[in-house]
């Protein structure tokens, strides 16, 4: 690194790669710091935007209000699905009446898993809403799942008919306009939109919240 003189060699190797050695650990522990200091926001983050799509598929969102005011109307609770697991379950109260439940629906679309929530009305049956917050479809095609026009389709459809059977379904092409169940089909999306109706279907099932949906019905109708 010096030379007989006791002059620094700048271009020597160790020099170089003292230099090198210094400022990838001076870059890693910023970085590092970085991402140590930044996590509690990014939790906090990821929690505010799950509690505004939970807010947002019940219709509750106002844009600029205060998400964990609103947020604070709804339980967070659990039902023990057919797999053993506990799905979460969360209630929009009003008073101490139970006024509607969303439930996480999750499934193939064409390229990668979607992530969403259905909102139920008290019933166990009348359809609230839809709402993805992930998913990896394509815009313009897939991604139509997320236009406002076909999710308000999904308002007032039912579940289930009157025996229990689950009837709901996103068809090819158009559901006529007095469908108690079906939806209309994503023009040059049908992959999609078949994988949306088959999850859907899925997590309402007696696999899924079926039949934590069908207690919430009897109870209404007691
Ligand atoms: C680049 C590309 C991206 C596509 N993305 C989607 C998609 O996100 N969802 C989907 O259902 N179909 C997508 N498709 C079309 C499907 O391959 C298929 O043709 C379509 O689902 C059939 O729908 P249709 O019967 O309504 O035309 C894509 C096709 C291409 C070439």
């Amino acid at each position: 690194m010096s030379d007989a003189k006791g002059k620094i060699d700048r271009d020597s190797i160790g020099n170089v790669l003292f230099v090198a050695i210094g400022v990838s650990l001076v870059c890693s522990v910023l970085v590092a710091s970085a991402a140590v200091i930044l996590k509690p926001r990014q939790l906090l983050n990821e929690e505010e935007f799950r509690q505004r799509i939970i807010l947002d598929v019940a219709g509750l969102y106002e844009p600029g209000a205060n998400i964990a005011e609103l947020y604070s109307s709804i339980e967070e609770t659990s039902t023990e699905l057919a797999s053993g697991e506990a799905g979460a379950v969360y209630l929009v109260m009003d008073d101490s009446r139970i006024e509607q439940v969303i439930l996480p629906v999750e499934g193939a679309g064409l390229w990668a898993t979607m992530y969403g929530f259905l909102a139920v009305e008290a019933d166990g049956n009348t359809v609230r809403g839809l709402q993805f917050y992930a998913h990896g479809e394509t815009p313009g095609l897939g991604d139509q799942v997320d236009k406002p026009a076909w999710r308000e389709q999904w308002r007032g459809k039912k579940l289930f008919d009157a025996n229990g059977e689950t009837q709901i379904e996103v068809i090819k092409g158009f559901a006529p306009d007095d469908s108690e169940y079906e939806i209309d089909g994503l023009a040059g999306a049908t992959l999609t939109a078949r994988g949306v109706s088959v999850f859907v279907r899925h997590w309402i099932s007696d696999e899924g919240y079926g039949p934590y949906l069908k207690s919430l019905g009897d109870k209404e109708s007691q």
